[in-house]
């Protein structure tokens, strides 16, 4: 498959799906509190879905059954919403959520804490959050994917961490998974090199423990294979001459070009 960069006028759309995204994510994990069913939050994401008159991108996909990724504590990924799985205070759950848009896809996921979560669990949430932030500062024309995978991975390891190598991210557009695959390890200048243009949803995920993963009986609940406890955060990024431009975050910081 052939790498397809974007126009800056498909790049707009993109960042109005983003947006979009990072609006019902925002409403999604406020909701998240000891009590609450993976599966409410699937309800309310459907709700916002029809409200903005948007398409869930993952609805469907390979038979997928629900809008949301919803991945408790040792769950790394792709956690099917159900009735019976409750949040319990000291939690986390990675929440993973993707829209269409005229025609664009926008995905981005975060993992959120729920009530009293110990210190040990804060961090590992708080290095993987750090490691898409250092991720996207690679993300600049004429540097290469491996400096991305390779920031995802030096801070989660000097951490003591470990990065899932079986789940990847990937370029984004008119459909949600498109070339190039964004592996969350490599090596500083290996890779290919990114051009303006190139839209990626980066996605590190950071295991506790070791970084095998295993799919359970249901084909889509990915477990750490050792139970430790895995950290997932994501956004859509557009590469551009002057800098990233992070699709689904709302607004701009310092340091992101000024664009909102
Ligand atoms: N953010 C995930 C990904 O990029 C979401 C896919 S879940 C699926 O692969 F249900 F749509 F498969
Ligand atoms: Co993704």
């Amino acid at each position: 498959m052939r790498i397809l960069l974007k126009s800056m006028d498909e790049i707009r759309l993109m960042r109005e799906a983003g947006l979009v995204v990072s609006g019902i994510l925002d409403e999604v994990c406020a909701m998240v509190a000891p009590g609450v069913s993976t599966w409410e939050l699937d309800r309310k994401a459907a709700q916002l879905i029809e409200k903005h008159r948007v398409t869930s991108a993952f609805l469907g996909y390979y038979g997928y059954p629900a809008v949301l990724c919803t991945s408790i504590n040792e769950v790394v990924v792709h956690g099917i919403p159900r009735k019976d799985h409750v949040l319990k205070d000291g939690d986390i759950i990675g929440i993973d959520f993707g829209i269409f848009r005229e025609g664009f896809c926008a995905d981005s996921a975060r993992t959120i804490l729920c009530g009293d979560v110990i210190e040990s669990t804060r961090k590992l949430v708080d290095v993987t959050r750090e490691s898409l932030d250092l991720a996207i500062s690679h993300c600049r024309a004429g540097n290469r994917l491996g400096d991305v995978g390779a920031a995802v991975q030096n801070h989660a390891e000097k951490h003591g961490y470990s990065v899932v190598k079986t789940f990847v991210g990937h370029g984004i557009g008119t459909k949600m998974h498109e070339d190039p695959p964004v592996p969350n390890y490599g090596v500083p200048s290996g890779g290919k090199r990114m051009k303006h243009g190139l839209v990626i949803a980066v996605e590190p995920m950071v295991n506790a423990g070791a970084s095998d993963v295993e799919v359970l009986d249901d084909e889509w609940t990915a477990v750490t294979k050792d139970k430790s406890l895995s950290g997932h955060f994501e956004h859509t990024i557009a590469i551009l001459d002057d800098g990233p431009w992070v699709l689904t975050r709302a607004s701009s910081r310092p340091g992101d070009p000024g664009r909102d």
